[in-house]
């Protein structure tokens, strides 16, 4: 291969990453090991579906397919390049309780489960309220690494020990103030 054909192929994948990013005002940034242990020290004890809205390269949703079999994990990814990785990824693991689905998180008329995990940017943080509010059932948990939702309660609010960022918490239901 040349050292054009390469120059190519790597432009076309940084358009591509680039063009969906400023699309979806989100950076499909990696999530870390210890932050994502962190978060999975947050999901219940119990046997339960996770949503990952937004779930990149794959980092968090098979963290947790690996750390809990008992849970059924399904990482909802629109952009293409983050999305094809988080499948090649996936199938190198054989999971078998995680599910990876192409699609924008505000359109895909799913059941999100009892826990929504998010880690995404503040400007598409109302999107996520007004699509929790009309899919989620109460008992509900959301899961928000360093974007709270605008107008929702958290009941815990959580500075990570892996970096600078909270995590916020909410419980469909008694997310609404009063
Ligand atoms: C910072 S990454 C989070 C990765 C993953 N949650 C983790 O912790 O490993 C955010 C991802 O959300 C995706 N995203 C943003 N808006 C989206 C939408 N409306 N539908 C689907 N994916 C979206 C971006 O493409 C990006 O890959």
């Amino acid at each position: 291969m040349s050292e054009l054909s390469v120059l190519v192929i790597l432009g076309v994948i940084i358009a591509l990453i680039l063009i969906y990013a400023v699309r979806l005002r989100v950076v499909p940034v990696p999530c870390g090991r210890k932050a994502r242990n962190e978060i999975i020290s947050y999901l219940p004890r119990e046997a339960c579906r996770v949503t990952d809205f937004g779930s990149g390269w794959g980092d968090l949703v098979i963290s947790i397919a690996r750390a809990r079999p008992d849970i059924t994990v399904t990482g909802i990814e629109l952009s293409p390049l983050p999305y094809a990785v988080s499948r090649i990824r996936a199938r190198i693991n054989q999971l078998e309780n995680l599910f990876l689905i192409r699609a924008d998180f505000r359109k895909i008329d799913r059941d999100p489960g009892d826990v929504v995990v998010c880690f995404l940017d503040p400007r598409v943080m109302a999107d996520v309220g007004d699509v929790l509010n009309q899919r989620m059932a109460p008992g509900g948990i959301v899961i928000s690494r360093a974007f709270a939702i605008p107008g929702w309660q958290a009941f815990g609010e959580i500075p990570m020990q892996s970096g600078s960022d909270m995590l916020y918490l909410y419980r469909i239901g008694s997310h609404l103030p009063g």
